[in-house]
């Protein structure tokens, strides 16, 4: 840990060479030399740490886990983050004299569009309590994959298991959703080949809830809509994995088999303790259809649980975008103008209207292709300027992958460096989609 005082003359140094830039050209002494100073005072720092924390709380300057003294007002550092809107910046060790100083500089001569670029992926702004956000919803994410796979393991070895754990992490995933809705949708683009029925089942479970909310549902039933969702396919669990895991067409035998699984997951859920109606309903109405021309067969009569509806969106569109043996995956677009063709006989119009709107035009994860002929993948979208999300630019113009990947806010207008144009999306791509580490890009 460095001591208050190596901190203090940091922030100093990155202080003055801030405020210099206002008083004297770039490569003056006065801006050179404190930058050239905090480098070497940042070389230190990284002999015991691979990252240096800069943030803003409650009106303080904190390096790594140190406040330093109110009384030194650090005026141009603290406009920084003010400008930024975020509270802390990370420095990483291999930070280069060349991106440090490039960063000052920018920072100096600070204008927002200028603030809304990256720096080197060696300086990062964040925010504190989004971060906290993203942590804790990434928990919760894998705690739900175990109690999936608890409860399946336990029906698979004929065991009766019980509700309990399932309701409690619901309880947890419908906090989430409340508090930060895109985080967790971006959560449900984590896909598993190997595992799929336990990421699908969470997956749609993210998804139900968010749908959910949107639909402003009342948070009891939306706790039971959750709990419906992580265990509607339990009735899986009795097909051949054969069947399941099948990668050519299924025989009409095997596709009748396939098709019981409502019922036996109805059946299976029955026995088991603390479990709703609402829960039996979905498991047996998941593939109904909204005409009621699914399965299990019911009469023209038959009325659907609206949770049931819900539910059968957000399945489908996890089945589509993700890649398995048998189905190549869709990209989001796709699946969405798919399903957009299906409203009012597999899915109930509103319902689905809200879900695209949800999702935004360029949902999470969305390919698309820029002005500048570069490809980037659409890491938050922007409900309140849905064309306008923020994207990672991950390959060039000749679709080679980029050592380090730019990021834009589009909303922000950024404008390329080499053309000078606005960056803006003319298009998405789909071919590509599932050749690109989807979670990689958005996950870091
Ligand atoms: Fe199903
Ligand atoms: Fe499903």
């Amino acid at each position: 840990m460095p001591s208050l005082k190596e901190c203090e003359s940091f922030i100093q140094q990155l202080n003055s060479s801030l405020k210099n830039f206002s008083f004297y050209p770039k490569g003056h002494p006065y801006v050179a030399q404190p930058i050239k100073r905090s480098y070497e005072m940042l070389s230190n720092f990284f002999k015991e740490s691979d990252e240096v924390n800069i943030s803003s709380i409650e009106g303080l300057i904190w390096v790594q886990n140190i406040p330093l003294p109110s009384e030194n007002m650090w005026d141009y550092i603290m406009n920084v983050f003010k400008v930024k809107n975020k509270d802390n910046l990370k420095i990483l060790k291999n930070i280069t004299f060349k991106e440090w100083e490039d960063f000052v500089t920018k920072v100096a001569l600070i204008k927002e569009e200028i603030l809304s670029d990256e720096f080197s992926e060696n300086i990062v702004f964040h925010s504190i309590e989004s971060e906290d956000i993203k942590k804790t919803a990434e928990k919760v994410y894998t705690e739900a994959i175990d109690v999936v796979k608890n409860v399946i393991s336990e029906v698979r070895m004929g065991r009766i298991p019980k509700a309990d754990e399932v309701k409690s992490v619901v309880g947890k995933m419908v906090d989430m959703v409340l508090k930060d809705k895109q985080t967790m949708i971006g959560l449900s683009l984590i896909k598993s080949y190997d595992d799929y029925l336990f990421h699908h089942s969470v997956n749609v479970t993210i998804l139900s809830l968010a749908l959910g909310e949107t639909l402003k549902i009342r948070p009891d039933l939306l706790r039971e809509m959750g709990t419906a969702a992580m265990l509607h396919d339990i009735g899986k669990v009795s097909i051949d994995p054969k069947i399941v895991l099948k990668p050519d067409k299924l025989t009409d035998e095997e596709w009748e088999q396939m098709k019981k699984h409502p019922v036996t997951g109805y059946e299976t859920l029955k026995k088991m303790e603390g479990v709703s109606e609402v829960v039996l309903r979905v498991a047996l109405e998941h593939h109904m259809k909204y005409n009621l021309t699914g399965y299990p067969e019911v009469t023209k009569e038959y009325k659907l649980h609206p949770a049931s509806m819900i539910l059968s969106i957000c399945d489908c569109y996890d089945a589509m975008t993700t890649h398995r043996v048998y189905q190549r995956c869709h990209e989001p677009r796709e699946a969405l103008e798919f399903m957009t063709r299906m409203a009012g006989v597999s899915f109930e119009p509103n319902y689905l209207k809200a879900f695209i709107k949800m999702l935004g035009i360029y949902p999470q994860g969305t390919l698309v292709k820029l002005n500048t002929g570069e490809t980037a993948i659409v890491s938050s979208p922007n409900p309140s300027s849905p064309d306008e999300p923020v994207i990672k630019v991950i390959y060039d113009i000749f679709g080679t992958k980029l050592e380090k990947p730019k990021i834009y806010d589009l909303s922000q207008k950024p404008v390329d460096e080499e053309t000078n144009q606005k960056v803006i999306i003319v298009g998405t791509v789909s071919a590509t989609w599932q050749d690109i580490e989807v979670q990689e890009h958005l996950r870091d």
